[in-house]
């Protein structure tokens, strides 16, 4: 695909649902007894990948209209898969139903796309094993990995090693079908929708602040009931067009109804700290989640900053994004404690440097670190060809990038943005983006 630099970025840009929010759904309709109805569903390839598995493991789960039916087999109901089930693209799928599974008496064989059968799995099947559950996965536990789920589980204390919601989700649905209380413990508040969630669906969580951090008690054996869930939209799928309205002149754009749960604003914060004109507009809760409008206009201003390490767990999916809006700030934009950029859908860190410098950008980076010199808003050259690595994230950052950029970016494969923004062309382009399907 091939972006060109863009007319004003103008109108309403209704992105999709939230993909955390939407996989949860999925997972915890599919462990209550009875009937969740889902409306704003995120319908990317990753969301949809969970639903199979869902039917796979022996709920069912339809589309009514515009909304999504669950009739759930309860907490210990899955069913053994009759084949192995494939997660595609989706990281967050595949872990969380590896934990929704995994006290369960059943075997399952997890697979993926070559991005994920290349990403680690250890993080989860390492607390998985002390509840019981045995996995046989590849060299580095990587996929395909088959999970024989604990015939007589054991509740866990565990401490996150790492800041990811993914595993923090994964021990707590494991934790589920086991007895006594599951203890889950993060030294950084990670997005908490899973803790949100079950508490709605009925379960006992307790979260309280620990001298070691965050410390979440789950009781086991509960009865969920099943919920009607509205969706709040994707702050991670916003972060594009709001990103692209700050760096495309003569922008001015709504963004309505944005989730904006404080553990994953993180990049709002950062852009404001660099001057981006933004407004958070009719501020409301919905569904227990926060949510507001986000006006988002063009910003010639934009200073770069040291971005604060404590702040990445809460915009971990946005560095991408805002690597390429710190592109057309003036000064330098550093990012620190960013490690697990290498082990998302491609190592991102790479990723990004890569085609940034083929558009004229000055990068520096470190294992767990980069840096981005400002061009200012009319500094980037663009003219870049760069491989999308089966990720859709860096796939939708160099397109905005070439809204902005003095000549058009092409990406190699826009395909991997099916997985959580299928609208992201039609869309985009509706609101004055120039994006084409380029015949090589
Ligand atoms: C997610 C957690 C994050 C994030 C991913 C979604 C979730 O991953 O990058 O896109 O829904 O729990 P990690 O847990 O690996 O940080």
């Amino acid at each position: 695909m091939i972006s060109r630099r863009a007319t004003p970025l103008t109108g309403e840009a209704h992105v999709p649902g939230d993909k955390s929010i939407s996989h949860r759904s999925l997972i915890l309709g599919a462990l209550s007894v009875g009937e969740t109805r889902v409306r704003g569903l995120l319908e990317g390839e990753d969301v949809l990948a969970t639903a199979a598995a869902m039917r796979a493991f022996g709920a069912e789960v339809d589309r009514d209209g515009d909304e999504w039916v669950i009739h759930g087999v309860g907490v210990g109901g899955f069913a053994e898969p009759e084949d192995v089930i494939d997660c595609g693209n989706a990281g967050t799928g595949v872990r969380l139903i590896m934990g929704a599974m995994a006290t369960t008496p059943i075997a399952a064989t997890f697979t993926g796309d070559a991005s994920l059968r290349s990403r680690p799995m250890g993080r989860i099947t390492g607390p998985l094993a002390q509840f019981g559950a045995e996995a046989y996965g590849r060299k580095g536990g990587r996929l395909p990995l088959t999970i024989l789920g604990a015939k007589t589980p054991i509740p866990v204390r565990y401490t996150l090693p790492i800041a990811s919601a993914q595993v923090k989700s994964a021990v707590l649905f494991a934790g589920l079908n086991a007895p006594g209380e599951t203890v889950v413990i993060e030294a950084e508040a990670t997005r908490d929708h899973t803790e949100r969630m079950l508490r709605a669906f009925g379960a006992k969580v307790a979260v309280e602040d620990g001298a070691d951090g965050r410390v979440i008690t789950l009781k086991g054996y509960p009865e969920l009931s099943p919920q009607a869930i509205d969706v709040p939209r994707d702050p991670s799928s916003a972060a594009f067009p709001v990103c692209a309205a700050l760096i495309v002149e003569g922008s001015d754009l709504l963004v309505p109804n944005i989730g904006l749960n404080p553990t994953r604003s993180g990049l709002f914060e950062t852009l404001r700290d660099m001057g981006a004109d933004l407004d958070f507009e009719n501020q409301r809760e919905e569904g227990g989640e926060p949510v507001a409008d986000i006006r988002a206009r063009f910003s010639p201003d934009m200073k770069g900053i040291e971005v604060p390490p404590d702040r990445a767990a809460s915009m971990i999916d946005e560095y991408p994004i805002l690597s390429v809006v710190a592109s057309f700030a003036e000064g330098q934009t550093s990012m620190r404690g960013v490690k697990e950029l290498r082990v998302k859908e491609s190592d991102r860190i790479d990723a990004m440097a890569v085609g940034l410098r083929a558009s004229g950008v000055d990068v520096n980076e470190g294992e767990d670190w980069w840096e981005i010199q400002g061009a200012g808003p009319g500094g980037v050259k663009g003219g870049a060809s760069v491989a999308a690595r089966l990720d859709h994230r860096i796939a939708m950052s160099f397109l905005c990038l070439g809204m902005a950029a003095r000549e058009p970016v092409k990406v190699d494969d826009a395909s991997p943005i099916q997985t959580s923004f299928p609208t992201f062309q039609t869309l985009m382009s509706g609101l004055g983006a120039r994006l084409e399907r380029s015949n090589r």
